[in-house]
C-alpha cells in the first residue's frame, strides 16, 4: 500500500499526509491550481451562476431502466433545458442517450452563461449494458486486474452512451453483512479494498482522462459508511478516528493515489457529525492530509438531510454547513441553487468559499477535456460500435467464473457432467428479470443468459433437463414444492439456485437475518428429502448464515449475482469447462446474530480457545469460528501449503524479508491456488487483529506440481494507525503466515528490530 514511499519516511514516522501530499498524481492530472480560463470564468460568473455550477441533478428526461433513487418526478427535455440555458446545473445524471445528450450540451455550451459544458455522470456500478458480477462478486476472484478490465470495458460502454462521471468504485470496507451495500465493495478487507479501489480507478479513467472512452472515477462514500451502526443503512457510524483511518479510509485514499478526481461524502454521520457537513473528514483530512485534489459531490439530497438528522436548522443551514465543510456539489436537493446566492451577501458564506468549490468542479471538467471537447463522450457512432462489443461480453463470462467460490464439494460431487440427468430448481433459473443484479442502473436484460440457457447450451440438445422455480423469492409457490421435488425425483442429482433476489440487496436493503428466505429454505429441506445429491449455487450480495438442507448440501458455490453472462459461467463451473478459483471477501458466520462479523478482529482477554467453553468470550448457540471464513475458497484440484520460511528472523531498518511456502497440487486436475499472507503483531501499544492480510499471489500448478510461492514483507507492512493519526511499525514479535485462507496454516515468527 505504501509502495510509493521510502522506507526513511516511514521509519523517521512521517504522517501519511506528508507522504501524500508530495506524491499524489492527482496533482498533475488536475492541472495548476490557477488556471487563466478558469480564474476569468470564476471572476466573470454571478453568485446565482456559482451556484449552478455546485449543483446536479438527475436527470429525468433520459431514464433508462428502473428508478434508483426516492422521489424523482419525470420531467419534460424542455425543462431540462430551461434549466441548462439558466446555468441552474452543473451537470445531469442516470440519463443516457447520445443524441439527447448531444443537445443538452449544446444548449449548456451555446445558449448557457458563459459556454460552461454541463457534465454527464451515472451510477455504473457493475456494468452498463454488459453487465458484470457485483464488485463483491468479483473482488471473490481475489484478482485487481480483472477488477481493472471489467471497469475498463464499462468505461468503454458507458462513454459510448454519453457517460462522462461515473460514481463508482463503491471502496466501503463492510464488515456487517446484514448492511444491504456489502454487495456494491470489495468486501470486508482494508487490504483487498485498497487493491480493488486502486484496480477500478486505474480502469475507469483509463491512461489519459481527456480520452473519449474514459469517465472520471467517484470513489465513494466518504466516509465510514460501511460501518452503519447495526448494518442499517444510512445509520450512524460510531468508529473512532483509529478505525476510521486504519480500516475505512485506505481504500480511498488508494484510489486517489492512482488519480481519482472526486468523491462522495456519506449519507452517515460519524459520532454525530453527518459526513456531508463534516469539515474535519472533507477538509482536515480529505485535503489537507489525503492530498486530494478533485470535487466532493454529496450523495443525493444529502445535504438537506442534514435537517432530518438534526444537524442543520434549515436548507440555508444546511447548505452554510455542507460548502464550509468541503461539499463542492449539492446532489438533487437543489438548496445550493436556492440558498447560496442569499448565504454569500449575508456574510454567512464567504465568497472565497463557493470560489474555490468552483475553481475545483472546472478544473476537474478541465481534466476531462471538457472545455476543449464538450461533446467528448457524446459520439453517436460510437453509441452504435461500442455497446456489448464480443470482447466485453466475453469478458463478463470470464469473470463471472472467476467471481465463483465453491464453499464446499464433498465426495467431489462437482462437477457434474452434461449427460447428467438433472433437475436445475429455484426461482431464478428461468428468469431474465433477476439476471443483471441489485445495481445496474441500465440493464440489458434481453442478453441476459439465465442458469437454463446457460446449462442447456453446455448440454446440448440431447440435454436432460427438469427445470422447476419451486417458489418465489420470498413467496411460496401453489404447488411450487411438489412440482420441483418430482423433477428431483426424476433426475439424478438437483442444482438448486436459491438465495436473495436481486432487489434483496443494495441501498436500503439491511436484512435483520441474513437467511435463504424461508419460502426458499422450505424447498431446500424438501428437496433433500429426496435423497437426490444436491449442488446449491447460492445468488445474493453479501455472506450469507445458511442452515439445514442448506448447509448440509454436499456441494455449494457462492456465485453472488454474476451478470449477464449468469448461465453460462454457472455451467461452465458446474460442468467443470472452468474450474472455481474465488475466494471469500467476506466471512460466512455461523448465525446472523454474531455480525458484524470479520477475520480481523482484535481478541478479548477471553478468548474462545481451547475446548472448556466457560467464561469465554463466545455466544451460546454456536462457535466463534466462521463456517466459511475470509479467503475460503475451493478447487477441483487441492493444494497442500508445507514448509513455510522466512528469509531472515529478524526485520531490521528500513530492509526486507521473503516469506514463503510451498505450495503443491495433490489433486488431479489443474489447480489456480490463491496464496495469502497474513501478518499478526503479537504485543503492541494497541491491541491488533488477529490476522491481517497483507499480500496474495496467485500460481497455477498441474497435478502433482509444486511451487514456492514468496512475498516481500517490510517495515509498511506491519505498521498500524495509532491515536495521534501517525502510522508506523512497533519493534516487537509478529507472527506471519503463508495460508489458503485466514484462519489456515502455521505461523513462523518474525522480529521487528
Ligand atoms: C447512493 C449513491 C448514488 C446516488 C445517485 C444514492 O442514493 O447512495 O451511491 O451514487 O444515489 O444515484
Amino acid at each position: 500500500m505504501t509502495g510509493h514511499v521510502s522506507r526513511r519516511m516511514l521509519l523517521k514516522g512521517a504522517s501519511l499526509s506528508a507522504i501524500s501530499i508530495m506524491l499524489s498524481p492527482a496533482f498533475a492530472r488536475v492541472g495548476p491550481v490557477r488556471d487563466a480560463r478558469i480564474e476569468r470564468l470564476i471572476a466573470a460568473m454571478t453568485l446565482e451562476e456559482k451556484a449552478g455550477q455546485l449543483s446536479i441533478f438527475s436527470d429525468p428526461s433520459r431514464v433508462d431502466g428502473p428508478p434508483v433513487n426516492p422521489g424523482l418526478v419525470a420531467q419534460s427535455m424542455a425543462t431540462v433545458q430551461r434549466e441548462i440555458a439558466a446555468g441552474r446545473m452543473t451537470g445531469l445524471y442516470n440519463g443516457i442517450g447520445v443524441a439527447a445528450g448531444r443537445e443538452l450540451q449544446r444548449v449548456a455550451v451555446e445558449q448557457g452563461p458563459h459556454r460552461i459544458p454541463l457534465i454527464f455522470a451515472g451510477d455504473v456500478i457493475h456494468g452498463m449494458k454488459t453487465t458484470f458480477p457485483v464488485p463483491l462478486g468479483e473482488a471473490a476472484s481475489f484478482d485487481p486486474e480483472l477488477a481493472r478490465r471489467t471497469a475498463r470495458a464499462a468505461a468503454v460502454e458507458a462513454s459510448a452512451k454519453g457517460i462522462q462521471w461515473v460514481f463508482a468504485p463503491m471502496v466501503d470496507v463492510a464488515r456487517d453483512q446484514r448492511w444491504g451495500r456489502v454487495v456494491e465493495g470489495a468486501g470486508e478487507d482494508t487490504w483487498l479494498g485498497c487493491q480493488f479501489a486502486a484496480a477500478r480507478v486505474r480502469g475507469f479513467q483509463g491512461d489519459d482522462l481527456t480520452a473519449e472512452d474514459s469517465v472520471l472515477a467517484c470513489p465513494k462514500h466518504f466516509a465510514g459508511y460501511g460501518a452503519v451502526m447495526g448494518g442499517m443503512d444510512y445509520n450512524t457510524a460510531d468508529i473512532p478516528e483509529t478505525t476510521l483511518r486504519e480500516t475505512h479510509l485506505p481504500p480511498f485514499k488508494a484510489a486517489f493515489d492512482v488519480g481519482a478526481l472526486s468523491t462522495m461524502a456519506s449519507f452517515n454521520d460519524i459520532a454525530g457529525v453527518p459526513s456531508t457537513g463534516n469539515h474535519h473528514l472533507l477538509t482536515d483530512i480529505l485535503r489537507g492530509e489525503m492530498g486530494f485534489a478533485g470535487l466532493v459531490v454529496s450523495d443525493y439530497t444529502a445535504d438537506a438531510e442534514m435537517i432530518a438528522h438534526g444537524f442543520a436548522a434549515d436548507g440555508p443551514d444546511a447548505v452554510v454547513k455542507a460548502l464550509n465543510a468541503g461539499c463542492d456539489i449539492s446532489m438533487q436537493s437543489g438548496l445550493y441553487n436556492a440558498h447560496l446566492p442569499a448565504l454569500v451577501r449575508s456574510g454567512r458564506i464567504a465568497m472565497k468559499t463557493v470560489d474555490t468549490a468552483v475553481r475545483r468542479v472546472l478544473r476537474v471538467k478541465q481534466a476531462l477535456g471538457l472545455f476543449d471537447n464538450p461533446y467528448r463522450s457524446l459520439d453517436l457512432a460510437r453509441e452504435a460500435r461500442d455497446v456489448r462489443l464480443p470482447a466485453a461480453i466475453a469478458l463478463a463470462r470470464e469473470a463471472a467464473v472467476k467471481s465463483v467460490v465453491l464453499l464446499k464439494n464433498d465426495g467431489d460431487l462437482l462437477p457434474l457432467s452434461t449427460t447428467a440427468k438433472i433437475a436445475l430448481i429455484g426461482p431464478c433459473v428461468s428468469d431474465k428479470g433477476d439476471m443483471p443484479g441489485p445495481w445496474a442502473s441500465f440493464p440489458d436484460f434481453a442478453s441476459c443468459v439465465t442458469p437454463e440457457a446457460g446449462f442447456r447450451a453446455a448440454m446440448g440438445p440431447t440435454a436432460r433437463l427438469e427445470i422447476a422455480r419451486g417458489c418465489d423469492y420470498e413467496a411460496p409457490l401453489a404447488g411450487g414444492i411438489a412440482r420441483a421435488v418430482a423433477a428431483a425425483k426424476a433426475a439424478d442429482v438437483i442444482v438448486l439456485v436459491i438465495g436473495e433476489s436481486a432487489r434483496m440487496s443494495g441501498e436500503a436493503q439491511a436484512r435483520v437475518e441474513i437467511t435463504i428466505p424461508a419460502p426458499q429454505q422450505a424447498l431446500a429441506e424438501a428437496l433433500a428429502a429426496t435423497g437426490r445429491p444436491m449442488v446449491v449455487l447460492l445468488r445474493h450480495g453479501r455472506a450469507l448464515a445458511l442452515s439445514g438442507a442448506v448447509r448440509n448440501a454436499p456441494a455449494i458455490l457462492a456465485t453472488w449475482f454474476l451478470g449477464s453472462e449468469t448461465g453460462h459461467a454457472m455451467a461452465d463451473i458446474v460442468f467443470g469447462a472452468a474450474a472455481p478459483q474465488g475466494r471469500l471477501p467476506v466471512s460466512f458466520p455461523q448465525a446472523s446474530g454474531q455480525e458484524p462479523f470479520f477475520y480481523d478482529h482484535r481478541t478479548t482477554g477471553r478468548p474462545q480457545l481451547g475446548a472448556d467453553p466457560a467464561w469465554k468470550a463466545r455466544y451460546r448457540e454456536v462457535t466463534t469460528e466462521a463456517l466459511y471464513p475470509f479467503g475460503h475458497g475451493l478447487s477441483y484440484a487441492t493444494a497442500r501449503y508445507s514448509g513455510t520460511t522466512v528469509s531472515a528472523p529478524i526485520l531490521a531498518g528500513d530492509g526486507a524479508i521473503t516469506v514463503s511456502a510451498l505450495v503443491s497440487n495433490t489433486g488431479k486436475r489443474r489447480l489456480h491456488e490463491v496464496a495469502q499472507l497474513y501478518v499478526h503483531d503479537k504485543v503492541a501499544s494497541l491491541t491488533q487483529p488477529v490476522r491481517v492480510l497483507k499480500g496474495i499471489s496467485h500460481l497455477d500448478l498441474d497435478p502433482g506440481q509444486r511451487a514456492r510461492v514468496a512475498f516481500t514483507l517490510t517495515r509498511a507492512d506491519l505498521a498500524f494507525v495509532h491515536p495521534d493519526a501517525r502510522r508506523f511499525a512497533e519493534p516487537g514479535a509478529f507472527d506471519v503466515w503463508v495460508a489458503p485462507s485466514s484462519v489456515a496454516g502455521i505461523p513462523v515468527s518474525i522480529v521487528l528490530d
